[in-house]
């Protein structure tokens, strides 16, 4: 079997993390799986496109972007196609969908990913949109065509979440998921305890690059919305999209409420749930007083935890801590590595 190809649609911050690990493990793959790994084809918004069935020179494409923020136009393969031309015309066999988070509709990545199933290829995204708008349409359209489809990286990066469940608990009923999943809000949350004004923290937290320039995603509860809304749509089976997350986020949260939180022994997290009512999974985002013996309490920054609690092996903790874009890069790297066992 040839090497295997892919196209990379989005070369932001975790395509050219995934495409540095790639070159680095090139190597390792080709001893371990008999094949390489070749990116054939890369596209975005506004960066170019470039296409070149023979295998991009990813570290070249990474130093081009580093120094100019674009791909260099003399590059073999250089062409203006868009992301949907390129999912229907080039030769590829996975798309690694990395294109920006639309957290109102999951699109264009929905449509990326369809266009891909359509031509009987491999899926592997790292957008939770499809996943939180569509995931069950195209979960059954992967299995029917007998594709694979794999979202490691959409729920706490490549911290094994989905994979964990898929290969060790076998046979366990998912009876509840809790979370703490959003480190903005982690980051405010502490910063008020920590007696700082909201300002400041907003201020620090933009200098860090925790805190978005529109933060309210984050504050309003909509990105931890859709964060367990695709943990329970795989592994509750939910059926449900963001809209039927019962949420609230912390703009309302004041120093006062974290202090007399504390003085009851408490701390205010953002906390995600899914519980199973009448069989129906129940969804819910919203500030709540944890004890401050309970592991959540601990959960802080861009540090993020999720419990499952099954039928047969109770509840299940995994802890993410302090990731950096290699942690997302390597959920991308794993997914490959499972399209190459397909
Ligand atoms: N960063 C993380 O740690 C992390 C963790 C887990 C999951 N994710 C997910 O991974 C994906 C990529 O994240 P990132 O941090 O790499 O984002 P990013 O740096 O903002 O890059 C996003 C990429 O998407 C492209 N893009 C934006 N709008 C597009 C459109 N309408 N059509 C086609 N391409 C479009 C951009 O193209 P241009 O640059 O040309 O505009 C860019 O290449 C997102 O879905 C994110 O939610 C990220």
């Amino acid at each position: 079997m040839g090497d295997l190809k892919l196209a990379l649609l989005g070369f932001g911050s975790v395509g050219q993390a995934f495409s540095k690990m790639l070159t680095e493990k090139q190597d390792d793959i080709r001893k371990t799986y008999g094949r390489g790994v070749i990116v054939t084809a890369i596209s975005g918004r506004s960066k170019g496109t470039i296409v070149d069935p023979d295998g991009i020179d990813l570290m070249k494409v990474c130093a081009d972007v580093e120094a100019t923020g674009a791909f260099d136009p003399e590059t073999k393969g250089y062409c203006d196609k868009n992301t949907m031309e390129v999912v229907a015309e080039a030769d590829y066999d996975a798309i690694c969908e990395m294109t920006v988070l639309n957290i109102f509709t999951g699109q264009p990545a929905i449509d990326h990913i369809k266009g891909a199933f359509a031509r009987g290829k491999h899926v592997v995204t790292a957008n939770k949109g499809p996943i939180a708008w569509a995931f069950d349409e195209l979960k059954q359209e992967a299995d029917e065509k007998g594709l694979g489809f794999f979202y490691e990286t959409t729920v706490m990066d490549g911290t094994p979440v989905f994979n964990l469940v898929e290969h060790t608990l076998k046979l366990c009923k998912v009876t509840a998921v809790s979370g703490i999943l959003n480190s903005t809000t982690n980051f405010i949350l502490e910063g008020l305890a920590a007696g700082t004004d909201y300002d400041t923290i907003m201020e620090e937290g933009r200098r860090l690059g925790f805190v978005e320039a529109d933060p309210t995603m984050d504050t309003h509860g909509y990105d931890a919305a859709a964060k367990v809304t695709a943990l329970l749509n795989v592994l509750m089976h939910a059926g449900i999209t963001p809209e039927d997350v019962d949420r609230k986020g912390i703009e309302d949260i004041t120093v006062e409420d974290i202090k007399a939180a504390e003085a009851r022994g408490k701390v205010i997290k953002l906390l995600c749930e899914g519980r199973l009512e009448d069989e129906k999974v129940i969804a819910s985002v919203k500030p709540v007083e944890v004890d401050k013996q309970d592991m959540m309490a601990s959960v802080d920054s861009t540090t993020s935890v999720v419990s499952i609690t099954t039928d047969l092996m109770g509840k299940v903790s995994v802890i993410e801590h302090a990731p950096e874009i290699e942690q997302t890069a390597y959920g991308v790297f794993g997914d490959v590595l499972r399209v190459l066992e397909v």
